[in-house]
Order: C-alpha cells, then structure tokens, then sequence
C-alpha cells in the first residue's frame, strides 16, 4: 500500500479522551437496542465516531483560554463586541446576530423573510435541515445543482456548482415574487462536500440582483471552500484563504451559518445581512426564540470560543493538513476497491452504495445497510446521506420520493484523529467491501413525520 501522505497534524495533544471499545457480541446487541440507527448508540459504544464533522471538533489553547474571559452579561457583553470584529474582519457584513446553531439561525431567518405557501426557495442543495426548515412554513425547496454533481465519478473541481440555466429558466416561470431568497451551500455537503468557485456565486448574484432577490450562503463551512477555491480556481490562486472568504461573502446578501463546522466551536451559528430592515424583522424573531440579539442563545464564553475558532478555521496551515486529510483517507478507500464521490470533499468521504451495492434497491436503504456494516464489524460511526434521509413522502406531491445519490458519508471531525485511527476505519471498510454482497436492506419500522433520518427504527431484511 502506498500510503497517500499529507501535511501532517499542525498541532500537538495536550489533553487526550478515552475511545469506547466494545466486542462484537456488545455492537450486536447495541445495534439491536438502537434500532439498528447508529444515532441512537450511546457516544461511549463507539470507537471512532465519523457521524458528523459538526460540534465535534477539539478546540485550541487559544478557544479554551478565551473561554475563561467569556462575559455572561445578558446585553451588550464585551464578548459579543469582541465576536462583532471578528464577524466584520471575516465577512464584512454590516448585520449580524449569533444564534445557537445552524438549524436555529434557518428557522429565525426564514421567518423574517416571510418565507410561506406558494413560495419556492432554490439552492444548489440545500441541507436536511435547511430544506426541512423551508418546507415546514410551506414553501418548496429545490435543488439546482450542475449535473456533474450527480455523477460521483466526474472529476469536475466544482461540482456544487448552482446550475445557472435552470435557475434563470426557474425564476422566468415562476417569477421573482415567488423566490424569497437563493440559497448556495459552501461546500455543498448533502451533494459530497463539493466546493462553489467564486465565479459561479459571482455569477448568480448577477442572476439575481436585477430581480431583487437575495443570495444567501448557507456558510458551513466556508473556509473549507474557500481553500478549495484557492487550489481550483486559477483567478484565485494568488489570493490568500482569507481574502477568498471575504471575497465570497461579499457577494452574498445574506449568510447563515452552522458555527458548528469550520469555525471549530462545539456550539454556535450566525445570520450575516445586509439589509437593516430586514435585520431587524430578525432581531424580533430571535429575541422571541433564541434570546437578545447579543448573545442568541449562547453563552458568553461560547462567543469568545467562535470569535476566535472563526479565524483559527481560516489558517492556511491548518486547511492543507484538513483537506490532505480527508483526501488521505479516500485514497486508503480507493486502493481498497470502494467507489467513492470524486474528488473527495472537505469535511468527508463519502462512498457510492448505488454503485457499491447494486443488489440492494433503494427502498432497502443500501447506504445505511452498509453503515450499520460498520458499526458491527469495527465500532464505527458514519452516516447515511441517501434514501433514509431524503426519502419518504415528498410534502407537497405526495408521492414515495427517492433521491439520486445514495451515499455513506464519513465526516471528519476537526483535529480529532490521527492517520492511524482513520488507517483502522479503512480496514474496516475494506474488510465489509470484500464481500458486500453478503449485505442485505433493511425495512423501517418507526420513522417520525421530518427528518426522520435522526429517530427512525429500522429491521434487518
Ligand atoms: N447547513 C449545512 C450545510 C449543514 O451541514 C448543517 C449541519 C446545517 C446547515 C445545520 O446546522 O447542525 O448547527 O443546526 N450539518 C451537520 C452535519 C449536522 O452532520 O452535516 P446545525
């Protein structure tokens, strides 16, 4: 094996936490009691927990000592003043409020914009929670993304590209009354954690300025694509990371963003805009929800932590080891004979169980049969990002709906493991490809009516 090499950690551990080890006859009955849904897997049952790169990360001497000076006032904390100069250096957006996370920002803003029935809200791919959130005021969510980013082995560098056609034809049809807002999603993770070139988010607030509406980031993980920007886009090669960022978010009307991810906090969110009426509609609706429009649902100390993970998750440095990461563990899969989402993403691997297992039809979940392979064979954690959590009941025609990618997604938890742990999680997978074919679906038995991904209770076929 040649052992794909990347920058290694820039960072040395100071602190070090224990790793669940359990046998297999344990995993069995644990798999049992859950459900067979790795979500409902007590955190201690899991040896190496791929589930999500979102709150997940380990934080710095410099997070954790920030920490410490947190201020707890309710209004106007110095902590809050200290995040707003960092929120400005990094985005440059005139308005912003702090929230407690990703999901918590989508609800308040989307609320402020009014968002309704009869409105249609496209991105290039929205998140669960994001197209949950459009879908629950009534509103149709659609997913706009360039074709490339439906065919995993296309080696296209940005193929979380928005599709500007269908979008100009969309807004031509349905006219911009009915389009509160375009939502562009930096990486797109539901699609593989493709990265958006800065000329395609150039040119669709083109696209969307003289209609008037707004082109929000849903900004995840923004400094991720803004290093992939800096490797794949020839115009943006001699800019650093940072000015990328900001270049990005100058062109956006709004942000919102999960903190959870690239800004390395184990809690938080932001919503950036523009507008000041519109800023304060979400002042009014975070206050109802979240708390003051200073702290949003956090605490003091967690707005120190994000003020400074948000330009920690910028180092140059640091995205090189990240991104080499991920593309080190793809590599261990690839030589193993997996088909995977080429090229691999920022935050995760993600492995095709169409193609991977062709003798499971999507309505037996093939994605999440071989994640909960996984967790049987070695204690790991992944996620499936496929039919159990974009199936179901479409809400608005009422029809069984399947998505087109079937994925397995593994999410790297940010400075949390070392290359040998992820060597482990690739034997794992090694071992369940060599004989796949011995996989079978499974069938839900409890699924709640959204996101029924998170709770679901499946049996084995
Ligand atoms: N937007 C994107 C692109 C996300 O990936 C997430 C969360 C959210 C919004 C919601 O943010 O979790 O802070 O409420 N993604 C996590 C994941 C959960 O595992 O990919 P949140």
């Amino acid at each position: 094996m040649s052992g794909v090499r990347f920058p290694f950690e820039p960072f040395r551990i100071k602190m070090v936490e224990p790793i669940g080890l359990t046998t297999r006859e344990e995993r069995e009955a644990l798999l049992q009691e859950a459900g067979y849904n790795p979500f409902l897997i007590p955190a201690e049952k899991i040896t190496i927990d791929l589930l999500t790169d979102s709150g997940t990360g380990a934080m710095s001497q410099a997070q954790w000592s920030a920490m410490l000076s947190g201020d707890e006032s309710y209004a106007g904390a110095r902590s809050y003043y200290h995040l707003r100069d960092v929120v400005q250096r990094v985005t440059g957006m005139p308005y912003f409020v702090p929230a407690h996370q990703g999901r918590a920002a989508e609800n308040v803003f989307f609320a402020a914009l009014d968002v309704g029935p009869g409105m249609f809200v496209p991105a290039n791919q929205h998140f669960d929670t994001t197209r949950a959130n459009v879908e629950v005021r009534g509103a149709q969510a659609l997913d706009m993304v360039v074709s490339e980013g439906m065919e995993p082995h296309n080696l296209a560098p940005f193929k979380g590209n928005i599709d500007l056609d269908r979008l100009a034809r969309f807004i031509d049809e349905m006219g911009a009354e009915h389009i509160p807002a375009v939502i562009i999603t930096i990486t797109n993770n539901s699609g593989g954690g493709q990265p958006v070139s800065l000329e395609n988010i150039r040119r669709t607030k083109d696209l969307l300025a003289p209609h008037g509406i707004p082109l929000v980031l849903d900004a995840a993980r923004f400094a991720e694509n803004s290093y992939f920007i800096k490797m794949r886009e020839p115009a943006a090669a001699e800019m650093s990371v940072a000015e990328i960022a900001r270049a990005t978010f100058d062109l956006a009307d709004a942000f919102l963003m999960s903190a959870k991810k690239d800004a390395i906090v184990n809690i938080g969110g932001l919503i950036g805009v523009r507008d000041g009426t519109l800023f304060q509609k979400i002042s009014t609706e975070l206050i109802l929800r979240e708390g003051f429009i200073t702290y949003g649902g956090l605490a003091g100390r967690d707005l120190e932590a994000l003020a400074v993970g948000l330009e920690e998750g910028l180092d140059e440095h640091y995205l090189a080891y990240r991104v080499g990461q991920t593309a080190a563990l793809a590599g261990r899969l690839q030589e193993a004979g997996l088909p995977l989402v080429e090229p691999p993403g920022g935050h995760a691997v993600f492995i095709d169980a169409k193609e991977m297992l062709p003798h499971i039809p999507q309505r037996q979940f093939p994605a999440h049969s071989f994640v909960v392979e996984m967790y049987r064979v070695g204690g790991v954690r992944a996620v499936e990002i496929g039919s159990v959590m974009f199936g179901g009941v479409d809400p608005v025609t009422g029809a069984e709906r399947f998505p087109e990618l079937e994925l397995v997604r593994l999410a790297l938890p940010r400075r949390v493991y070392t290359s040998s742990h992820l060597e482990y999680v690739a034997d794992v997978c090694a071992e369940i490809y060599r004989r796949r074919e011995t996989l079978r679906g499974l069938k839900i038995v409890y699924q709640a009516p959204t996101l029924r991904h998170f709770t679901a209770r499946f049996s084995p076929l």
